[in-house]
């Protein structure tokens, strides 16, 4: 008789939430109840769930199972792990520290209070002998959590860049694919879900920006949060932007970038131009992507569904079973082994460039531009030039160039009258000049 059967060695758990991933975690317990005994040799019983009201209709679990008082889940000594799926900063943070405080183990997917709090959290983890998991937190059912923890603790990172927000790649792949402009991409992508009603965090990039701070502490072992990390969003891609890019050989991703410059550390969010053949350019629609380099691995790619209640689940049940199959705490809670990185300067990095110009369509226009870079030490690697009425459009790409050096010329080009619009810049990456 098997472990599920006999109903042996149970682990209780109390839910905190029972909305999109809550009430599909509580049915892939049920359903996989079989699967997870034999992996585990013990059975998932979901003792209480929270939830604000529990006068509402809920489907699937049992009335009986709900409450509004969090007091009922943290007083039970039956229950051991604490699964909050309540999102944002209170009263979750409230919570799962009063949980780990009782030393009870935690499983959240909350980005928001990990990029904010995560540090704080690991340590009380820590300092009470057990654990707090969150793979569900990041890259929705791709593992990179577990890998970035167990796999590459001696695979000597050097940079980590993501594709970790699906709603902004879902409507970049769809501009690129059909032409379609921002907008219109956008009220697509609300269409089919794939984006919110408000989509504000995705679209400005600081979803994107919570989960790489959460990602880079994990891949160098040092405290980075949310406020470190530095986001420009896709509201400014425009559908020229898109077609210049495709007759570049292009294709513009939101990337998140966390790298290491000479042992200090540079984490930022933004639109970035890759080569047809860079393997994160291929990763299309709500997918997402992880891409690790290091000294003793080369690269890795991890790729996989992003974010979508059941995706999620998923990744909440794996952690969930691997604090059932392991009680000690692993190597993410021991943060004796941590390092303080420095922050490396945003100014100090070398990018290289793409910059599309709207100018007077007047003869000498070029060479004037291409003077106010040359002062910047800014150099021009390929240059297009197209009529458009009365203006004419430059589509420049540059060499890699420091920063600050580029967004000086930039302040300047943008003062010539000949300049009709303000210049947008976009990086391309994965050209191989990477530092
Ligand atoms: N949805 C996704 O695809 C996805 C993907 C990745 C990560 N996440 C993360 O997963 C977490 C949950 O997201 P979700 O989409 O499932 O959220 P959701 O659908 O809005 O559900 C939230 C649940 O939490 C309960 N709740 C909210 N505030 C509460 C409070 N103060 N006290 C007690 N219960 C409270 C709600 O109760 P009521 O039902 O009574 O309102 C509801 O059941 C968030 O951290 C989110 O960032 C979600």
């Amino acid at each position: 008789m098997s472990a599920a059967e006999s109903g042996a060695n149970k682990i209780f758990i109390g839910l905190l939430g029972y909305g999109t991933v809550g009430s599909n975690v509580y049915n892939l317990i049920q359903d996989q109840a079989v699967e997870i005994a034999q992996a585990t040799g013990a059975t998932i019983v979901i003792k209480k769930i929270l939830v604000r009201d529990i006068t509402v209709p809920r489907q699937d679990a049992p009335a009986g199972l709900f409450t509004d008082n969090f007091g009922d889940i943290l007083d039970d000594a039956d229950i051991t792990v604490v699964v909050e799926l309540i999102g944002g900063i209170e009263p979750a943070f409230d919570y799962i520290t009063s949980a780990l405080e009782k030393g009870k183990a935690v499983v959240t997917a909350n980005k928001q209070l990990l990029s904010q709090q995560g540090f704080y959290l690991f340590r009380l983890a820590r300092e009470k002998e057990t654990q707090i998991r969150f793979e569900a937190s990041v890259a929705g059912a791709i593992p990179v959590i577990r890998v970035l923890r167990e796999s590459m603790v001696a695979a000597d990172l050097t940079s980590v860049y993501g594709i970790v927000n699906g709603t902004t790649n879902y409507i970049l792949t769809e501009m690129r694919r059909t032409g379609a402009k921002y907008q219109d991409a956008l009220a697509n992508a609300q269409e089919w879900g794939y984006a919110e009603a408000d989509p504000t965090e995705d679209i400005n990039g600081n979803d994107a920006a919570a989960k790489m701070a959460i990602l880079a502490s994990m891949a160098f072992h040092t405290a980075v949060v949310l406020d470190d990390v530095a986001c420009i969003g896709i509201e400014h891609i425009s559908a020229l932007d898109i077609s210049y890019a495709r007759n570049l050989d292009l294709t513009i991703k939101l990337l998140g970038v966390a790298k290491l410059y000479d042992n200090k550390i540079n984490v930022r969010v933004y639109p970035a131009l890759l080569k047809k053949d860079h393997p994160l350019a291929s990763v299309s629609g709500a997918y997402n992507a992880v891409f690790l380099k290091g000294n003793s691995i080369d690269e890795i790619m991890l790729s996989g569904p992003g974010a979508g209640g059941m995706e999620t689940a998923s990744a909440v049940v794996s952690d969930i079973v691997s604090i059932i199959a392991r009680g000690t705490p692993g190597v993410l809670e021991d943060i004796a082994a941590w390092r303080e990185l420095e922050f490396f300067p945003d100014d100090e990095v070398v990018s290289k460039f793409y910059l599309r110009l709207e100018v007077e369509d007047e003869p000498g226009v070029l060479a004037t531009i291409a003077q106010v870079f040359g002062d910047h030490d800014v150099s021009v690697e390929s240059v297009i030039q197209q009529g458009r009425g009365a203006h004419a459009e430059l589509v420049m790409v540059f060499h890699p160039v420091k920063e600050a050096s580029f967004r000086e010329a930039l302040e300047k080009i943008g003062e010539l009258p000949v300049v009709k619009s303000i210049p947008r810049p976009i990086r391309v990456e994965g050209d191989g000049y990477e530092q």
